[in-house]
């Protein structure tokens, strides 16, 4: 019989104003790491630096991540916060922030390292030697905030890679809804569809267990239930305390069951052609589900409990509603031609191949599969 283990933050905060629970943290200095300018714009960046102030908290903000954050961006991260020396470090903005600012925290407790000492999981030394870590999402999306997982993109060889170390889970998570009922309607859309993703994957995962299957289901009920309205109505807030849970529950399931082939295939489209990851996820879903069901009984699991009669189809319809294209080749969204897409093909697939995310993909996907797969989501041929 073999053991288990099942990690989550030790502190999860919850529901409309947890974002107060910074006013009550203990040291001296935070490094404050978020995104763009949405952190900004709608007030939390400035809301975060006051509640930290009264808790004697002096701050500095490391801003501009990008989405799909950069090995580049990291380091300048970490050099900031090596400069000012932080007991906190307080990501605030979407899942490209929350993960450019975990592996900053590890380049700032370790600065010898480089990146390629960290790519194995496993190969992360122990954090908290000189801070510890609070994670604010505001998207309902990708559970950074609960997970060992950061997405890190090398750009000078395409490549997304996949971060897993068990010291990266966050300490503190403060899930405020207040925060992603400011998302764009499109940001909405393909964020949860990133949820339905890691709750479906956690679920059919080799690696789900009875402690991650509940987590797993909830969340799809959840998402299957709130996204649509999220997505129509912006300021429906139990639609948003809904999706922004279901997030967290997700990340709850597959930070320990771990993902699938989708998202090994989403991370290697998205390093090629910088797709949004959700947007990615939730096109090539229903073909996966197709694909793997053979492998598996856990979709009829599913089904049953939500009393649904085909998951793959479901998420068809919902796509549809929330404006996501059935195909690459008709997604809009980056220059998906033809011609780029036959280039990039055999790279794309082998290194899709090689993601650590196969690995708990029901069957045993060969290199063959993963390129059936890819044709099948860009033209929309049928794997069942
Ligand atoms: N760590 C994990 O466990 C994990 C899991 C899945 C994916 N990821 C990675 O996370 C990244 C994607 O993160 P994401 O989907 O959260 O998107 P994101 O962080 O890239 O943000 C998407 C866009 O939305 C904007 N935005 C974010 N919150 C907003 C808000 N409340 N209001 C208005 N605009 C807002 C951002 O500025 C950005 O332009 C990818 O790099 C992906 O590979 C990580
Ligand atoms: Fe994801």
């Amino acid at each position: 019989m073999s053991t288990f283990s099942f990690s989550i933050p030790r502190d999860i905060v919850y529901g409309e104003g947890s974002l107060n629970r910074l006013s009550t943290l203990k040291g001296k200095r935070a490094a404050l790491v978020t995104g763009g300018s949405s952190m900004k714009k709608f007030g939390f960046l400035d809301q975060a630096q006051n509640l930290l102030r009264k808790a004697g908290i002096e701050s500095i903000i490391i801003d501009g991540v990008e989405p799909n954050p950069s090995v580049e961006t990291v380091w300048r991260g970490a050099k900031a916060m090596q400069e000012f020396n932080p007991d906190w470090i307080v990501a605030i903005g979407g899942g490209s922030a929350l993960d450019a600012a975990k592996v900053m925290w590890c380049f700032y407790e370790h600065p010898h390292l480089k990146f390629e000492d960290i790519i194995t999981p496993g190969s992360m030394p122990a954090l908290r030697n000189k801070a510890r870590f609070v994670a604010i999402p505001s998207t309902s999306g990708t559970a950074s905030e609960i997970t060992a997982f950061s997405v890190i993109t090398d750009t000078k060889n395409h490549i997304k890679y996949p971060i897993v170390a068990a010291d990266m889970v966050p300490d503190i998570a403060i899930i405020d809804p207040a925060l992603p009922a400011k998302m764009p309607k499109e940001v909405t859309a393909n964020t949860g569809m990133d949820v339905m993703c890691h709750s479906v994957e956690a679920l059919a995962s080799t690696a789900a267990t009875s402690y991650t299957d509940p987590y797993a289901i909830e969340s799809i009920r959840l998402v299957f239930e709130n996204i649509e309205k999220a997505y129509t109505n912006p300021n429906d807030m139990t639609a948003r305390f809904n999706m922004h849970n279901a997030s967290a529950l997700a990340g709850m399931a597959f930070t320990n069951a771990s993902l699938g082939l989708v998202h090994a295939l989403a991370h290697k489209i998205g390093g090629e052609f910088g797709v949004t990851h959700g947007l990615a996820n939730a096109i090539l879903m229903p073909y996966i589900i197709d694909f793997n069901r053979k492998y598996t009984d856990k979709y009829s699991t599913a089904e049953r409990i939500l009393g649904i009669k085909d998951i793959a189809e479901e998420i068809r319809v919902l796509n549809k509603k929330l404006g996501i294209p059935a195909t690459f080749k008709e997604c809009k969204e980056v220059d998906f031609n033809e011609r780029k897409f036959a280039e990039v093909f055999e790279r794309m697939s082998k290194n899709a191949h090689g993601d650590p995310c196969i690995l708990t993909n029901p069957g045993k996907p060969t290199i063959d599969d993963v390129k059936r797969i890819y044709q099948a989501a860009y033209y929309g041929k049928s794997l069942k």
